[in-house]
């Protein structure tokens, strides 16, 4: 994987990741039953574009940043992210089809999220890929965007097919589900209360650390005692694979007041290991335990949380011991991008997916409730 990164004048990091695999390819090498698939994402706070082709291929895959936007707020603020959005949605268009070497008439659909999200900022992508299918007469795909994250791992696991047992963990959500087939999500475990990231989050802002708070705390567990602070680990009784991090942020919360209140320095490296000990064995534990109790043996990760390195070691650990086959996206695949929509989107278009003109944002979209139109058929499910 090779990252082009600029820096823009308004302190928007633009990056063209590519595929080295797929570098040399463009619509020349194009046959007859390929599908090329132009996927757009805005759902937070990177706008992205991409050229995918069969699900698989990533011909292009361009991602505005806005992070040092919202790092001086502590967050995303919403306002500033669709506005950024507005501004720089064509220009990553522009450019992924440049560098996939493609022009809109060689594409077969847009690909879009459409939800969840920040209700603003799906728009933007929303109203371009509309745009975009009007003026082409393209079909449009609506794509979940959790859905696009655990499509990610078949970018670069080729060789990867379901059934397999996936941990979706981003900013939003924290899912366990199995992937019965292309599009066939299972639900086994999801977050009662913060999600994974959302936890990251708030302890990296408590502790001083800032936002983004994941890679953040990361970096300093590296230089932290893990074992130095023991904090809970939340099992839930009568469902056994869903996830709770909020006792756990709230004993994060009460030790850096109790050594407030004593005068002591917040030692915030080991409190980073500790905490980030605990996260990784509750989401490896319930990974690995799906995978015995279903009689899976493969077992991917994808959402922001995926990119954590102490989750990749642990989850690569238990799994060559337990006889499971793991699977991660690269870092760069595992946050917000355009081309796990892309690869998303081929699986829904194979299965006859089309999405009218009338396509809205659907903020609060869940997995287990996705929209779906079959040549203009509505269904839930
Ligand atoms: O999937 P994503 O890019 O956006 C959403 O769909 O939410 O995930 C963002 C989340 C944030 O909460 C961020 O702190 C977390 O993923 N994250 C990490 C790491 N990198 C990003 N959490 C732990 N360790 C990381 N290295
Ligand atoms: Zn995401």
């Amino acid at each position: 994987m090779q990252i082009d990164k600029n820096v823009e004048n308004d302190g928007v990091i633009f990056m063209s990741i590519k595929d080295e695999e797929n570098s040399s390819k463009t619509s020349q090498d194009q046959e007859e039953s390929d599908v090329t698939i132009l996927a757009i994402e805005s759902s937070c706070d990177e706008t992205a574009a991409a050229v995918v082709r069969n699900g698989r291929q990533v011909l292009s895959n361009i991602i505005s940043s806005q992070i040092a936007l919202h790092t001086v707020y502590g967050g995303v603020v919403p306002e500033i992210a669709s506005r950024k959005h507005v501004e720089k949605i064509n220009g990553c268009i522009r450019a992924a089809l440049d560098e996939a070497g493609v022009t809109l008439k060689d594409i077969d659909a847009v690909a879009v999220t459409y939800g969840p999200g920040l209700v603003g900022a799906l728009l933007v992508g929303v109203s371009e890929a509309k745009a975009i299918s009007f003026a082409t007469g393209k079909p449009l795909i609506g794509v979940h965007h959790i859905e696009g994250h655990i499509c990610a791992n078949f970018i670069e696991n080729k060789e990867l097919e379901p059934p397999f047992v996936c941990l979706v963990a981003s900013g939003g959500h924290s899912h366990l589900v199995i992937v019965r087939d292309y599009g066939e999500i299972e639900i086994i475990g999801q977050a009662r209360d913060d999600a994974a990231g959302e936890a990251f989050d708030k302890v990296a802002r408590a502790i001083g650390l800032g936002y983004p708070g994941g890679p953040k705390i990361d970096k300093a567990a590296r230089e932290g005692n893990p074992d130095a602070y023991s904090f809970p680990r939340a099992q839930i009784p009568d469902a056994k694979y869903d996830f709770s991090f909020s006792g756990l942020k709230s004993a994060v919360l009460n030790l850096i007041n109790q050594d407030k209140m004593q005068g002591k320095e917040i030692r915030q490296a080991d409190i980073a290991a500790s905490f980030q000990k605990s996260v990784v064995e509750v989401l490896v534990s319930h990974s690995v335990e799906a995978c015995r109790e279903y009689g899976i043996d493969k077992l991917a990760i994808a959402g922001g949380v995926a990119s954590n390195s102490c989750l990749r070691q642990q989850m690569e650990k238990e799994c060559t011991a337990n006889g499971i086959s793991f699977y991660r996206p690269s870092p760069m695949l595992c946050t917000d991008n355009a081309a796990m929509i892309g690869a998303a989107g081929y699986y829904e278009y194979k299965k006859g997916v089309r999405f009218d003109l009338d396509m809205n944002a659907v903020p609060n979209l869940s997995l287990g409730q996705r929209e779906r139109r079959f040549h203009g058929r509505k269904t839930i499910d």
